[in-house]
């Protein structure tokens, strides 16, 4: 495995490997990896001839009061875990590199990025759609990875791909979740003693949701109210929101029908959480 931090090395790697017919899988991180990544490198594994694993903590989709600094980084353990499941190359770039002074060239996805985290944070996706435009220039992947987790950026993506005709196929895998149903996210570790068992809360409320609208509810506001009152119960909680929106234009539904995506961001103390869930009726 080799760690890349020069854009035109990435670069002339990924061209000697398509001269030779290899298909490159690219999984695009933030680092300090748990399940939730290693289950997209797997799949990327399985699936390519070659596999690139990029880590870059991304400072343009980080707001200014947001948790940059303090985002939790460990290169030596995330580079022990890729080289076990078989990653044949890091790409983990320079700030300085992937913005040079004077940078000023930003990818905007209209609509679908003002919805959901676009109104709590403004700016992040176009932060997000930017340093992914770019890594897809960089490394030419057939294939790129994303969890579901993050279900509105890989809405955002492939929204991206598909304006914008990139040659890549996006492929979106189910959340990876902890024993108590929390999904993972390296800002997990953020949370301490009961903080991180109130935190069980986001999916203790989608899971009530689903067998409510099991049961026969159709009323997106009888839902959402439910979630509400599961999470409010919980002292360390603070509502940033609770939707449920058509999984396509991620617009509010006004009757529960076909597919709907159940989306909540909640605050547990400072530590913002966000979880989904797809429901097929
Ligand atoms: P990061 O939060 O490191 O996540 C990298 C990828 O792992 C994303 O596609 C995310 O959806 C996926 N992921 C995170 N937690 C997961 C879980 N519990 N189960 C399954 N997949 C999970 O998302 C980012 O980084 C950045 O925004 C990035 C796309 C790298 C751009 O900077």
């Amino acid at each position: 495995m080799r760690i890349i931090r020069s854009q035109t090395k990435m670069s002339a790697l990924s061209d000697g490997l398509k001269k030779k017919g290899m298909s490159i899988g690219l999984v695009p991180t933030m680092g300090y990896l748990h399940e939730g990544h290693l289950s997209l490198i797997r799949k990327a594994r399985k699936e390519n001839d070659s596999v690139v694993v990029s880590i870059f903590v991304n400072p343009a989709q980080f707001g200014p009061k947001e948790d940059l600094r303090k985002y939790p980084r460990d290169l030596g353990r995330d580079s022990d875990l890729c080289r076990k499941i078989g990653t044949d190359i890091i790409f983990y770039p320079t700030i300085k590199s992937m913005y040079p002074d004077m940078y000023v060239t930003y990818v905007d996805v209209e609509d679908i990025t003002r919805l959901l985290c676009g109104k709590s944070r403004p700016g992040h996706f176009r932060g997000v759609a930017t340093v992914v435009a770019k890594l897809f220039n960089i490394i030419r992947p057939d294939t790129a990875y994303f969890g579901q987790k993050d279900f509105q950026q890989a809405q955002v993506i492939k929204k991206m791909v598909k304006d914008l005709n990139m040659n890549v196929k996006v492929s979106v895998l189910a959340t990876v979740r902890e024993k108590d149903g929390l999904a993972m996210s390296s800002r997990n570790k953020y949370l301490k003693g009961v903080d991180r068992q109130d935190a069980s809360v986001l999916y203790g409320a989608l899971m009530n949701a689903r067998a409510l609208i099991k049961e026969g509810e159709r009323d997106p506001g009888k839902v959402i109210k439910a979630i509400i009152t599961l999470i409010s119960k919980k002292a360390s909680a603070k509502i940033d929101y609770v939707e449920i929106v058509d999984p396509e234009t991620l617009q509010r539904v006004e009757k529960i029908r076909n597919r709907v995506l159940i989306a909540l961001a909640v605050f547990i103390n400072k530590t913002r959480l966000i979880d989904n869930l797809l429901i097929r009726i």
